[in-house]
């Protein structure tokens, strides 16, 4: 019997979808379902990003795109960056992929290669960890607990890279614990950046239009600009602009990178559909009241999560600063039980609170935190509010 590749072993399905998944057979066998679970950004695009895709289908050439990405959307990119702050950037910067995930899968194959050290602050997102142990690279987490708000400090990232990792990949802001760097903060760890010479950084800032209370969104470039030419900035449309099933993510990087990642995608997916790109092209050059409108709408509601979860004795939630995710400390309910059902740890508990509430969360061992669980809070504020008395009245019930 032949078998499969030793690295489809070591892909897991994402802890993400299992909960997901309960909650919709649950919701199908007629459960009152709050999800909390799914980091969709809920929204849809503004009605200009559906006028150029119809247009673009209505001259359509069914043909293969370039591997790089079509000049159009580089050069709406790069308009885009400009503006973030990313200035002095030209379309051998860019490369493009099938969402933010393939490009980082994509980055993972062109930096490390077997047995590589790739370094990352957890929590983390957890498709880093997935993407590491495919491609076979030796992953070293920075521990960054609630006691320190969830933040890498200089003094962690110093220690890290002194083994010279391959990759350092760094998320700002931040899924799972919705936490934004300041420009001081940034600074601060560029610092510490440009004295490890040897090591590949990628910044997945894909949320970066989410940004409350006004931190404004930094790179490390910003601050030490010599780190342009081994730095990789991830990008993609799928939270900014309410287009995840879209499937558009790019980077901007040292050329090296991005001539490597245009390589690859002409093996992988060759490019990207000429709808999709006609789209994006709408997206980053069209009006952007959409994403600024949500951005505060999110804004808002993380006021609602932070006060109910704040309002339960023994609960502690950082106040997340962007994106749309809360990621609370809940061990206060490890040792309890509800209603006779023990509940020992964190998959226990968002276990334990699905059944007995029809509330999903994701238990925070996911994004290697068992201590807390991640709210994703982008539904409508009645569900919110609701979903979020129901966990109050669970903790209440604990004994
Ligand atoms: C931190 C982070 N990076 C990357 C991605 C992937 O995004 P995309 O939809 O562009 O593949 C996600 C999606 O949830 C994410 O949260």
């Amino acid at each position: 019997m032949p078998q499969l590749a030793q690295r489809v072993g070591r892909a897991k399905p994402s802890a993400i979808m299992v909960i997901a998944e309960k909650a919709k057979q649950l919701k199908a066998a007629g459960r009152d379902i709050i999800n909390f679970s799914i980091g969709v950004p809920n929204f849809l695009p503004g009605e200009h990003v559906y006028a150029a895709a119809r247009e673009s289908l209505s001259h359509d050439s069914g043909q293969y795109g370039s591997n790089r990405g079509a000049d159009a959307l580089l050069d709406a990119f790069l308009t885009h960056i400009e503006a973030l702050g990313f200035g002095g950037y030209t379309r051998s910067n860019l490369s493009i992929g099938i969402g933010a995930k393939q490009v980082l899968y994509n980055l993972a194959e062109a930096l490390l290669n077997e047995g590589d050290e790739i370094c990352f602050a957890a929590p983390y997102w957890t498709s880093y960890r997935d993407i590491a142990d495919i491609v076979g690279a030796r992953v070293e987490v920075m521990p960054c607990g609630p006691e320190q708000s969830y933040k890498l400090t200089p003094g962690q990232l110093d220690a890290a890279l002194a083994s010279k990792p391959k990759v350092f990949l760094f998320n700002n802001p931040s899924n799972p614990t919705g936490m934004v760097y300041t420009g001081k903060e940034i600074a601060a760890l560029a610092e510490v950046l440009v004295r490890h010479p040897d090591t590949w950084i990628i910044t997945d800032d894909i949320y970066n239009a989410m940004v409350f209370d006004g931190i404004g969104y930094h790179n490390f470039v910003f601050a030490r600009p010599e780190l342009r030419e081994r730095l990789i900035f991830v990008d993609s449309l799928s939270k900014t602009y309410g287009m995840p099933g879209w499937r558009v993510g790019l980077i901007a990087g040292p050329e090296s990178v991005a001539k490597a990642l245009t390589t690859l995608n002409s093996s992988h997916i060759t490019s990207l559909p000429e709808v999709i790109t006609a789209a994006a092209v709408a997206a980053f050059a069209g009006p952007q009241d959409v994403p600024q409108a949500k951005c505060a709408e999110f804004a808002g509601k993380r006021d609602i999560v932070v006060a109910a979860l704040s309002a339960i004795p023994g609960v502690v939630c950082p106040r997340p600063q962007g994106a749309f995710y809360a990621f609370p400390d809940i061990s206060i309910a490890f040792g309890k039980s509800h209603h006779g059902v023990s509940i020992s740890n964190d998959v226990e508990f968002c276990a334990a609170l699905l059944e007995a509430t029809g509330v999903a969360c994701v238990p925070g061992s996911a994004f290697g935190e068992p201590r807390a669980m991640r709210i994703s809070y982008t539904c409508p504020t009645v569900q919110l509010t609701s979903g979020l008395q129901r966990i109050e009245q669970f903790f209440s019930a604990l004994s």
